[in-house]
């Protein structure tokens, strides 16, 4: 692939391949690149796992990751995104990692035609966040080996996750049932198509996935967040120890993390049996490998003897 942007670009079979080849990458699968080839992870919005995750394949792969902190970049002085970028592919970068807040803010770059290096999106604002989705993917097909026939809930505040639109999309090309929870008011006109709303105390009993999304303090208003209480939510909304005594024996409890221990999932259930929270984490650096090696292949940087 040119870019990774949005999984509304994926096709099922797309997806699958994804996930095999981040499956053998797992395995201990390596690539050859035909020269030195660079890296640079621009996070203009704060992470940990995206990030480190990405800088962790792009290393794996044999990539040198040219470093860059975008508090002391000269986009603090008032240099575009794009002419960022043309500044790193000028110095020799091959391919970026960039999460912004702007949602599709890969827009302007791949519409530009003085940009050719290979571009993976690590989160567009509340637009999409196609890495996670991926490495979301792999863990469900990981656990149960196949997605015919799973019901995935998605729970949570679903109008800001990127998680949540990039899941939902790549959930329904793989012919997965998608459910939604959490307050209503999160619940709006563009989830109605992908699937239904439900209450979590009926969902608890009837998915095979329970993934729940992280309350996103920093895109709520004063007035929401001086509302907000933690235990109120977990009683309505979040995993209780009572919920998961009800949940089916196989089925699993996923987040794309950072997880508000105590909201939307109890303390002492983050890491219990049925939890694959560090599981997705895992996976994303395989997940990000294959991405990284799409886009250096499309770049002709992989020898493939
Ligand atoms: N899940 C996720 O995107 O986490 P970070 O914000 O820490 O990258």
């Amino acid at each position: 692939y040119a870019n990774v942007l949005s999984m509304k670009d994926l096709e099922a079979d797309e997806v699958m391949a994804f996930i095999k080849e981040a499956q053998q990458f797992k395995a201990g699968k390596q690539i050859q690149l035909t020269r030195p080839a660079y890296a640079a992870n621009l996070f203009f919005e704060n992470s940990t796992r995206t990030h480190t995750s990405f800088e962790m394949a792009e290393r794996k792969l044999g990539l040198q990751v040219v470093d860059f902190n975008p508090a002391v970049c000269s986009v603090t002085k008032g240099e575009s995104m794009g002419d960022t970028v043309k500044a790193l592919q000028a110095i020799g970068v091959d391919v970026v990692a960039i999460r912004a807040r702007q949602n599709e803010y890969y827009n302007q770059l791949v519409n530009d035609r003085h940009i050719h290096l290979g571009i993976a999106n690590g989160g567009d604002g509340s637009g999409e966040h196609p890495s996670q989705s991926l490495l979301d993917m792999m863990t469900i097909y990981e656990e149960f080996g196949t997605f015919t026939g799973l019901k995935v809930a998605i729970v949570g505040d679903l109008s800001h996750s990127r998680v949540a639109k990039s899941d939902m999309e790549v959930l329904n090309k793989l012919g997965v049932q998608v459910y939604f929870g959490g307050p209503k008011k999160w619940f709006d006109d563009r989830f109605d198509a992908y699937g239904t709303w439900l209450p979590v105390d009926d969902l608890v009993e009837q998915m095979d996935v329970m993934m729940f999304l992280r309350v996103q303090h920093e895109r709520l208003d004063a007035s929401e967040n001086k509302t907000f209480t933690a235990a109120k939510y977990n009683e309505k909304y979040g995993l209780t120890p009572a919920r998961k005594a009800r949940m089916q024996d196989h089925a699993i409890i996923m987040h794309p993390a950072p997880v508000n221990r105590g909201v939307e999932i109890a303390d002492e259930l983050v890491e219990c049996d049925s939890s694959r929270i560090f599981q997705q984490m895992a996976n994303g650096v395989f997940v990000r490998m294959a991405i990284m090696a799409s886009l250096l292949r499309y770049q002709g940087l992989v020898d493939e003897d």
